[in-house]
């Protein structure tokens, strides 16, 4: 989704700025641009296409932007197809601004500035936003009392970045439902949709809350709630934790699928070590934990995928309801919430506008007592996100930064965090025995081998992936705890390789998927050993029946071998309940090396978002 990055500095922050886009890069955008202010005017450049097209644009007259005060972008096209138009910043007048989000009422603003005199050269929301503060600066003669006036009118969820010719040395910036952060410098300050793009500059983040306006100098930093001052503490980060370098690895994707074995690992210490529980994990909250009676999960995307497969885990270890549902159609149809339901947030980036929506109206109910005892939960790998911040419990995900637009390593870790919750929320309400307790834990402490048994058969996973080069359609077959594996391969192979996939529950095959099996169809199994195997095997034989080609990831022990039509990789036996964990590494590095494979851009996919900040 749209990237905002601002500087104010006593530099030329030109580079600063292009830098901070390119480190936006991952969470996908088709033009980016820039504005700085140099001797009393706005110089702008925008491209269609990479940002690389605007560093070389600017390139060729860096002296032009040679700035100390300025604004940049990478949009992500909603309102108004991707051209240079509708590139940002928009420019009225004296103001430059940019804009994540979407202007909801942004059609009636427009009829309005329109009849004041003002005319549009582009198709979206944010133009009409630099109409408004001009129009707004030319009464009041002051930025922020401009802005403070034009924001109530907006309607819908937006980031803003503003600047003003006649205040040079000002950066404005404005949150209400879009992440934007501001980076704390020495004699020079920043803004940016995610601290990632700052890191260059600095590790001090101010980030600010929802409906917070910032006046922002080289020295200064104002935050204003509701036209008051108010204070939001500076957060050093550690850059470690930060790294977003690729390292030896030809792509983000892939360094992040080998990054899983350590990252796994950390996020399961973060609950237990060999002899069971850690004193503080979630010992805060066990009371309320003790009180919940159903467990809703909400998420978009690949986190809905891990939903997925706690709903298993929930039902089956604690025999407590759990539902799942993809945050989009749950914020819509007027769901029922049950009185001591807890609500599990799952989402990475803790940005996604469906996700956050859905648990603000259902807060609301709560906060309105139409619900009793409700409690949330936000499963995420950024603390500093607004889920977590909106959210009763946070049970962090110790990924690292994820870059890959395909999510890998957020996933898996999503999944031992949930596994731990399950356990957590089994042993406080008595519903899991020591024995099954005991023996999920030295399971958990023997994830990351497996996790790196696994790893090891990319060569053999390469190779396979010849097959599906120019293929045009796949299934993904799973049953049981691996159904949601098969709908994540499906998930992974679509979004970097562009063959269409889907994933089907196998025993679904014969109700409709069984008409497109032929001999050109690729059909990918996951056939851990487990209680679901014979079923399964049933199923591989309607595919065979049908000359289907199957490409099978089977347990050691399973006796699946390769045959004419069907091609066999191992992987480690591992306990069932676990095995969702460890099957999703070969299914990532097929969709990886199918993707590398057809030349696609595997990193930034076309048309997705890292971070999806608009419904
Ligand atoms: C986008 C990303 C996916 C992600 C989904 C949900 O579609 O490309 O990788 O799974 O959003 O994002 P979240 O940050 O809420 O997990």
């Amino acid at each position: 989704m749209c990237g905002i990055v601002g500087a104010v500095a006593e530099r030329n922050i030109s580079n600063i700025l292009l830098e901070g886009l390119k480190r936006l890069e991952y969470r996908g955008y088709d033009s980016a641009g820039l504005t700085i202010i140099q001797d009393g005017e706005l110089h702008r450049e925008r491209q269609v296409g990479k940002v690389q097209e605007l560093v070389n644009a600017v390139n060729k007259n860096p002296s032009f932007f040679d700035g100390r005060i300025g604004i940049a972008h990478t949009r992500w096209a909603t309102h108004g197809e991707p051209a240079q138009c509708n590139a940002h910043p928009h420019v009225s007048g004296k103001v430059a601004v940019v804009h994540n989000g979407i202007v909801e009422n942004y059609a009636p603003l427009k009829e309005e500035m329109i009849e004041k005199g003002y005319s549009f050269s582009s198709q979206t929301d944010t133009e009409v936003v630099a109409h408004l503060i001009a129009d707004a600066y030319s009464q009041t003669n002051d930025l922020l009392k401009a802005v403070e006036q034009v924001t109530p009118r907006l309607h819908g969820a937006f980031a803003l970045g503003i600047v003003h010719v006649d205040n040079p040395n000002v950066l404005i910036t404005v949150r209400l439902g879009s992440p934007l952060v501001i980076g704390v410098g020495i004699g020079e300050n920043f803004i940016a949709s995610d601290q990632l793009a700052l890191l260059p500059v600095t590790n001090r983040f101010m980030y600010l809350e929802e409906g917070d306006i910032a006046l922002i100098t080289r020295d200064s930093i104002s935050v204003f709630a509701d036209g008051q001052p108010v204070s939001r503490p500076i957060k050093e980060l550690d850059a470690k934790q930060h790294n977003a370098d690729k390292g030896e690895f030809k792509h983000y994707m892939l360094k992040e699928i080998y990054e899983q074995p350590d990252a796994v690992a950390r996020t399961v210490e973060m609950g237990v070590d060999l002899k069971g529980f850690k004193p503080e994990f979630l010992s805060r909250h066990e009371d309320r934990l003790n009180e919940v009676r159903h467990v809703q999960i909400l998420a978009c995307g690949t986190s809905y995928h891990a939903g997925i497969v706690a709903k298993y885990w929930f039902e089956s270890l604690t025999r407590l309801p759990c539902s799942v549902e993809i945050a989009s159609e749950f914020r819509y149809r007027d769901p029922v919430v049950v009185d001591h339901t807890l609500m599990i947030c799952i989402s990475q980036s803790g940005e996604t506008a469906d996700t956050l929506s859905a648990l603000r109206d259902i807060q609301r109910r709560s906060d309105a007592k139409d619900i009793n005892g409700f409690l949330s939960l936000a499963l995420c790998n950024v603390p500093t996100s607004s889920l977590v911040r909106e959210t009763d419990i946070f049970l962090p995900t110790l990924a690292g930064v994820e870059i890959g637009v395909a999510s890998t390593k957020a996933f898996t870790t999503q999944l031992a965090a949930l596994m731990l919750l399950v356990l957590k929320i089994g042993r406080v309400q008595s519903r899991i025995s020591d024995d099954t307790f005991s023996k999920m834990v030295t399971e958990l402490n023997n994830l990351s081998g497996q996790l790196y048994s696994c790893l090891k058969l990319d060569q053999s996973i390469a190779e396979m992936s010849d097959k599906f080069e120019d293929k045009k359609s796949t299934l993904f077959l799973g049953r049981g705890i691996q159904f949601p594996i098969a709908l994540e391969g499906a998930l992974k192979l679509k979004e970097i390789s562009y063959i269409h996939a889907e994933g089907y529950a196998a025993g679904e095959l014969k109700h409709g998927p069984l008409a497109l099996v032929d001999k050109d169809m690729p059909i990918v199994v996951l056939a851990p050993k487990d209680s679901m195997l014979d079923k399964l095997k049933a199923n591989m034989q309607e595919v065979h029946a049908r000359h289907g080609e199957l490409f099978v990831f089977a347990g050691e022990t399973t006796q699946i071998e390769s045959d004419e039509r069907q091609h066999v990789i191992h992987v480690p036996d591992v306990y069932e309940l676990l095995a969702p964990i460890v099957y999703s590494v070969p299914v990532q590095l097929l969709s990886y090396h199918v993707a590398v494979m057809r030349g696609t851009d595997v990193d930034q996919p076309r048309n997705l978002a890292k971070s999806v900040t608009v419904e």
